[in-house]
């Protein structure tokens, strides 16, 4: 475990990485609250490099002023313990003090691409999200990354950057790990009730609907109906969009386009999303 950048280096030194032969670095980055989803990244950055680095880091810059940053599951332990059992070579888990000077002056800019549908409801997260990427490329300096599909705009945020700013690092895109009932594994489920969940369920329905159909208006309108049928949804949310820019596609749209959307239930703001062929 690096708890700093000084411990980071020590353990990247004492594997070898970086060194002529010393082997390739796959990082994964996270929050915490590592559940099922987390370990399905670490496996297949273990399949894809010869160590695997995780962060764990509650970055304050992607969470808005009314959002759940200070009540965020911290579950450091049971993390550290995920990541010796996939077989996780270095966790580097810094200090908000350790990643941001009180001076600091510079971050990387989303674009407009930042506040266009999550962004939208999130102004400023996606430029948080990368600036702390960003950081964690430049200080574990990994050969490549791993990001799930499930946050799908992060996925092509972060895509972008990397050919936007010609960063030497491979993004590779993991699926969405689901519960046997379909719902999307997060880190904020644990905020639901039972009932809360149980209403949850309506979002994966929702997309798996809509992605039986072969004409964007056919997939809104599937999607849409599952979700007026449950008030307790309350939808920020529903497009039907191209996966690399999140432009939200044409009638006569063909090919692959991604169906997400972003609803509350009771307190908790859940976001999911399925690839539709077109
Ligand atoms: P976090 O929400 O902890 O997610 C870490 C990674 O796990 C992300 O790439 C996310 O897409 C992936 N993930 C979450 N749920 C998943 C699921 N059910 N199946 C597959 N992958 C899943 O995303 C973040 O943290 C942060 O924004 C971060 C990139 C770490 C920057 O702070």
């Amino acid at each position: 475990v690096a708890g700093d950048r000084a411990g980071l280096v020590k353990a990247k030194r004492t594997l070898g990485v970086g060194a002529p032969s010393g082997g390739t670095l796959a990082l994964v980055p996270t929050m915490g609250a590592l559940h099922e989803g987390h370990r399905s990244l670490m496996r297949l950055a273990r399949e894809q490099a010869d160590h695997v680095a995780v962060s764990i880091f509650v970055n304050p810059l992607q969470f808005g002023p009314n959002e759940d940053f200070s009540r965020y599951p911290r579950t450091f332990d049971t993390d550290l313990e995920i990541c010796a059992d996939e077989g996780v070579s270095v966790v580097f888990a810094p200090s908000a003090e350790d990643m941001y000077a009180p001076d600091r002056q510079v971050a990387v800019s989303s674009g407009r691409m930042g506040t266009i549908v999550e962004g939208a409801f999130r102004p400023g997260h996606f430029d948080g999200v990368l600036t702390v990427v960003l950081k964690l490329f430049n200080l574990v300096q990994p050969d490549m990354a791993v990001f799930g599909q499930k946050d799908a705009q992060q996925l092509a945020m972060i895509r972008r950057m990397v050919a936007d700013l010609d960063l030497p690092i491979s993004v590779l895109g993991a699926p969405t790990m689901r519960e046997a009932d379909g719902l999307a594994l997060s880190s904020r489920n644990r905020y639901l009730s039972s009932h809360e969940r149980h209403v949850a369920l309506t979002l994966s329905r929702a997309l798996f609907a809509g992605a039986e159909r072969r004409t964007p208006g056919e997939v809104l309108g599937a999607a849409r109906a599952v979700l007026d049928a449950e008030p307790e949804v309350a939808l920020d949310y529903l497009v039907l969009v191209n996966p690399a820019t999140f432009a939200e596609v044409e009638e006569d749209h063909e090919g692959e386009a991604i169906l997400a959307l972003a609803a509350k239930v009771g307190t908790t703001r859940l976001i999911d999303n399925v690839t539709v062929a077109l």
